[in-house]
């Protein structure tokens, strides 16, 4: 019972051209002008054309009708809207004003990843043939859309609407600064970060393993070494391999892999997060542009208009 992950986003793109290609190419498959498939999850990304970036809509999967009509209550309790939609409802988050929807929709459903057979001191699985890695061709194929990190300007008003309103729980957090929440047994499907203003930091999609993640981000580049962003790295935070890339209209996208689940919070415990494990365990250190994105001041002059 409940919100298990996120179902779709609505993302505002200057140039919905510009951002389909590159959509296509980081291995999304096109449903129709401006909206994507993942491999597992269905329709997950819509690309709407506005002049300024960010998230238009957070839709969230919940299992069944009963989920919709308790957060329609809770909704309520809270002095929320809740209007009904064809597949559900739909509020708006208050600190950041994203229009957050429900609908029923459900589980990933994936197929076991290929097995890897990897070579190490004192344990050699694979003999007289080369890592299957390094001889596949074409794209990668992201599973699923796994999580956002949404900057909001009340970080305690936007965990209030997540966690006591919708049910979200806390997996870890950096208190005042950032907090990673999920809804189903993912570490984070929305990461909150305290900043100036709405701002959409990325989105990340969850590739099979650490060699997609290596494989999506070297294809990427190849084809324009301007998306490149960060990585290769992985993250102390829930675990993740990382890399991330550009898109043409600013937001930053992730190849993912290896995030930790969560199914008992009191059995999981988050390290004490300081130094550079806040933003990574290992890898290349990130750029100033991933701490504050070059258009932040541009979208924040917007929301003040
Ligand atoms: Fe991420």
């Amino acid at each position: 019972m409940g919100l298990h992950r996120i179902s779709r986003v609505d993302l505002a793109v200057p140039d919905v051209e510009a951002s389909s290609a590159f959509f296509t190419e980081f291995g999304l498959e096109p449903t129709g002008p401006g909206r994507f498939a993942t491999r597992d999850a269905g329709e997950q990304l819509v690309l709407t054309a506005a002049r300024h970036r960010g998230l238009r809509e957070l839709v969230l999967a919940a299992e069944e009708d009963d989920d919709l009509a308790r957060a329609a209550r809770a909704l309520a309790a809270a002095g929320l809207p809740a209007d009904v939609t064809d597949g559900g409802l739909a509020t708006v988050e208050p600190a950041t004003g994203v229009r957050v929807a429900l609908e029923v929709t459900g589980p990933v459903v994936a197929p076991a990843p290929p097995e890897v057979f990897p070579n190490a001191p004192g344990r050699v699985l694979r003999r007289d043939e080369p890592a299957a890695a390094v001889v596949v061709d074409g794209p990668v194929r992201p599973s699923n859309l796994t999580h956002l990190v949404l900057g909001t300007p009340d970080l305690d008003a936007s965990l209030r609407f997540f966690c006591d309103v919708l049910g979200f729980r806390i997996s870890d957090q950096v208190p005042g600064v950032i907090a990673f929440t999920r809804c189903g047994d993912v570490h984070h499907q929305v990461a909150l970060q305290q900043a100036p203003g709405t701002i959409l930091h990325h989105l990340a999609f969850e590739v099979d393993g650490v060699d997609d993640v290596a494989r999506g981000g070297t294809r990427m580049i190849d084809a324009d070494a301007g998306r490149h962003l960060w990585g290769l790295g992985r993250h102390a935070i829930g675990s993740n391999w990382f890399w991330y890339l550009r898109e043409p209209g600013g937001h930053y996208v992730e190849y993912a892999a290896d995030v930790d689940r969560v199914d008992a919070q009191e059995d999981y415990r988050p390290g004490d997060w300081s130094g550079h494990d806040v933003l990574y365990a290992f890898g290349p250190p990130p750029p100033l542009e991933f701490l504050e994105p070059v258009d932040a001041g541009e979208l924040l002059a917007a929301q003040a208009e």
